[in-house]
């Protein structure tokens, strides 16, 4: 019987060591001290003992009993704390595993706002920033277009509830253009003058894949003795030269702006079919790409400029028109949308 539970106690110490899990534990346990476990088995035997066999027996029993409990039970202890340095080392992984194969970057109209802004600034234009909440005044009235003037039509905007502020009702706005700086720039700045202006515009638009209500407008507003419609014509060729990167024809329309005099739409040969003439310029051959003109001696005067000593140029664009050209994208909805993998094939055609 000695020799018995030697044995059992030298099998189950080893199968103790080798556990791997708490599962593996309870199942030695049972096995042990279960209803037909090994030492209750043993300890059911004692009466069938020899008399003299018990005393030596019992207490043998009894050790082995508590050393493989002991055992047990550091070995359980032993398990557990593995499972805590495993949880402590996991990491989890909130990126999915797979690394992004793309990182991310600026939208198409800040990196062109850059290139656009750099390449006047080669010519001495210097940035100026008007108001995207602008009055009435700085957006129409200067500018040559009074309250009820027809032209305030082509540029229907958002209104303001400028009572809450203590201003006149309906004449606080969105801008419409980037020529709410025109008069600001005449006005706060010492001749000759040199600026341009980008940023957000607004208008009340039905919306399409060619007119959105927030859209982006870019404008020069260049001021010197002797300047003429040449100067304007120059400065178009050489932006149109640098963002296309090759010589583009230009032509200057007759068109009307209630600021300039005259006023000129200022179109580029068509750079999908060089002049021939296809579907996107509509098989003129041209597209409209500015609107410019010298500015109007009224607007020059609000601005408290001489129009007998000094002439104006102002010329602008929309950049999203032109990006739309640049890359080919066919509605102007795209730039603010989140339709990344538009956004992003444009930004992989640039590098
Ligand atoms: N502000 C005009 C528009 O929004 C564009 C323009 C700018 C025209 C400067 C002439 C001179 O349509």
């Amino acid at each position: 019987m000695e020799e018995k539970l030697l044995q059992i106690k030298n099998t189950y110490l080893e199968k103790v060591a080798k556990a791997k899990n708490l599962k593996d534990l309870d199942e030695i346990f049972l096995a042990l001290f279960g209803k037909n476990g090994e030492i209750t088995l043993a300890t059911k035997e004692f009466p069938n003992l020899p008399k003299d066999q018990l005393p030596k027996v019992a207490p043998l029993l009894a050790q082995i009993k508590k050393e493989l409990e002991t055992v047990i039970e550091a070995r359980r202890e032993g398990i557990r704390e593995e499972g805590y340095r495993l949880l402590e080392n996991e990491k989890l992984d909130l990126e999915g595993g797979k690394p992004l194969d793309k990182k991310g970057h600026l939208h198409v109209f800040t990196t062109f706002e850059k290139e656009v802004v750099e390449l006047f600034e080669k010519l001495g234009f210097q940035r100026f920033d008007a108001p995207h909440i602008d009055t009435d005044e700085f957006n129409f009235g200067l500018l040559n277009i009074p309250e009820n003037h027809p032209a305030r039509d082509l540029w229907d905007t958002m209104y303001i509830d400028s009572e809450k502020f203590g201003i006149q009702p309906g004449k606080m706005l969105l801008r419409t253009h980037t020529s709410n700086s025109q008069v600001r720039i005449m006005r706060e700045n010492k001749l000759p003058i040199r600026m341009m202006n980008i940023g957000r515009c607004f208008r009340y638009e039905n919306l399409d894949a060619r007119h959105e209500h927030t859209f982006e407008q870019f404008e020069i507003v260049y001021v010197d003795k002797n300047l003429s419609m040449a100067n304007l014509q120059y400065l178009s060729e050489y932006f149109l030269r640098t963002i296309f990167g090759k010589d583009i024809k230009v032509r200057m329309r007759p068109k009307y702006y209630p600021f300039v005099e005259p006023g000129v739409g200022v179109d580029g040969e068509c750079i999908f079919c060089e002049g021939k003439g296809c579907k996107i310029c509509g098989f003129a051959g041209w597209l409209e790409l500015a609107g410019a003109g010298m500015i109007h001696p009224t607007v020059l005067r609000n601005g408290g400029v001489d129009p007998e000593e000094y002439s104006g140029i102002a010329w602008g664009f929309g950049p999203s028109r032109i990006l739309m050209l640049k890359y080919g994208i066919d509605d102007i909805r795209t730039f603010l949308s989140g339709d990344l993998s538009k956004l992003l094939k444009y930004e992989e055609e640039k590098s």
